[in-house]
């Protein structure tokens, strides 16, 4: 989870978020490359003498410094699309999870055994306990196993609301009517921590999502309760 005065992103805990931070890094590094040439060339101006009063055209230069910027955009788009297929590939799921946003909690229900469902609210600040996270913590935690391909089914009961991890790159709205798809594979065990990422209503900034990554004979325990 994201702690004091961390503004990057959070460590991944999935190959997924492992590549959107590569993605971030490569991205940003062609930004920092184009911020420095234009504001070296901007600065420079200032300190130009030469000026040629019949300058018209310049045919050379325009094809340049139209065709360059182009092609350096393709070394983002490319990657980019890339990233936005792979997230979109469904690797045989061993497991189902199904997520139902409300006004303003989340239910979860493991369709693949049964009459296992059940809601999950944030813990209010004067009820947390002394190790609690604030506007973070949730009553009931969603169990899934480490290292093993999981499908989420993400849909809404009243209006629009967004399942979010971002330590799993996951982002799913959940809309009335609606049944989205995700998946993802979480690769070490731990609590993470995501939100709500619609704005859907006045309780929006309350409903979070918790996550327990256990290994999997962990997992067959708790489900089997
Ligand atoms: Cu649900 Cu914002």
């Amino acid at each position: 989870m994201s702690t004091w005065a961390n503004l990057g992103l959070q460590d991944s805990a999935s190959p997924l978020m492992e590549q959107l931070i590569f993605f971030h890094d490569h991205a940003l590094l062609i930004l920092v490359m184009i911020t420095v040439l234009v504001g070296y060339l901007m600065f420079m101006l200032f300190f130009n003498n030469y000026v040629n009063r019949f300058l018209l055209h310049g045919q050379m230069i325009e094809m340049i410094w139209t065709i360059l910027p182009a092609i350096i955009l393709l070394f983002i788009a490319f990657p980019s699309l890339r990233l936005l297929y792979l997230l979109d590939e469904i690797n045989e799921p061993s497991i189902t999870l199904k997520s139902i946003g409300h006004q303003w909690y989340w239910s979860y229900e493991y369709s693949d055994f049964n009459d296992i469902e059940f809601d999950s609210y944030m813990i209010p600040t004067n009820e947390l306990s002394t190790d609690g996270f604030r506007l973070l913590d949730v009553d009931n935690r969603i169990v899934l196993p480490m290292n093993s391909q999981i499908r989420i089914l993400v849909t809404a009961a009243d209006v629009i609301h967004s399942w979010t991890i971002p330590a799993l790159g996951v982002k799913v709205d959940g809309t009335p009517g609606r049944l989205n798809q995700t998946n993802f594979f979480i690769n070490r065990p731990g609590l993470f921590y995501g939100q709500c990422s619609e704005i859907c209503g006045a309780n929006h900034s309350f409903m979070p999502i918790v996550i327990e990554s256990v290994p999997i004979n962990y997992f067959i325990k708790w489900i089997t309760n």
